[in-house]
């Protein structure tokens, strides 16, 4: 059976110096896999090239099989990503936020004139539902907290209807009780259901991602040091991951 997502030997450099240096991984539906690394190690290389926003040198990316960096319109959209910084439209209504995840599943003219469907507020609300905030839907999107913002952004990014969620330091922007509800709250995205989203989300907490990951790779200097099951992630590895740091400080 063909996996959801597959990284063949990816390999990115920036003048001459490089970043991300022959990764490979596979990913299954329904599985939430966090990449873990120092500051360096090429985590939002290997994601900007995943997501489509940057191209690889070597290697490539591919979604059921298919190379991420061919897929355009409607194809693109099922790879939805979720930033550090939300990058929500702040003048927008929560509601409104979560319809920009309907753009390109609607013509053109009716994105520029947000005249969507019926069935695509309905899903909009739906997924404000999901991640709990179908009371804030006509609330500006400056008017949330961190971490409701966070939570309209997964919400536009369910509304894509996704195969695959990419989220470069979902929770490096939050506290970490709020930023542990976002990880509960993907890895339930990934878990609940038949949908079978899958989920790659980089972190610089190994516990959130032994919590809440069912795998874990360590990127180490643009190459892969480690790719376990995050019950079988030991400290060593980690503290090797880290450069020999002690990670109980
Ligand atoms: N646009 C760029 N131009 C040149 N070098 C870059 C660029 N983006 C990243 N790099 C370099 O590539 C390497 C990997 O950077 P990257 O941002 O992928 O690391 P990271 O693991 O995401 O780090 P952090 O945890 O700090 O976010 C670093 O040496 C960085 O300086
Ligand atoms: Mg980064």
């Amino acid at each position: 059976m063909t996996p959801l997502f597959e990284v063949h030997h990816a390999r990115k450099s920036y003048a001459g110096r490089v970043a991300l240096d022959d990764a490979s991984f596979r990913l299954a539906r329904g599985e939430m896999l966090a990449v873990l690394g120092s500051s360096g190690a090429g985590k939002t290389t290997l994601f900007r090239c995943l997501a489509g926003l940057a191209t690889l040198d070597a290697g490539n990316a591919l979604l059921h099989g298919e190379d991420v960096a061919r897929l355009r319109g409607r194809q693109r959209r099922r790879i939805a990503v979720v930033f550090q910084q939300f990058n929500l439209v702040n003048r927008l209504s929560a509601l409104d936020n979560v319809l920009a995840g309907r753009l390109g599943y609607v013509p053109a003219w009716r994105g520029w004139l947000r005249r969507f469907s019926r069935d695509d507020i309905r899903l909009a609300l739906e997924c404000l539902d999901r991640v709990g905030l179908l009371d804030h839907a006509g609330q500006r999107a400056d008017a949330l907290s961190g971490g409701q913002q966070q939570r309209v952004a997964i919400a536009r990014a369910l509304a894509q209807q996704p195969d695959l969620i990419i989220a470069d330091e979902p929770v490096a922007s939050l506290d970490p009780h709020t930023g542990a509800g976002i990880m509960a709250l993907l890895s339930s995205i990934c878990h609940d259901g038949a949908g079978g989203i899958a989920v790659i989300c980089s972190l610089h907490q190994p516990e959130l991602a032994r919590r809440h990951a069912d795998r874990i790779v360590g990127l180490r200097a643009g190459r892969i040091a480690f790719d376990v099951a995050a019950a079988d992630c030991a400290e060593s590895a980690l503290q090797q991951l880290y450069g020999g740091a002690s990670l109980a400080a």
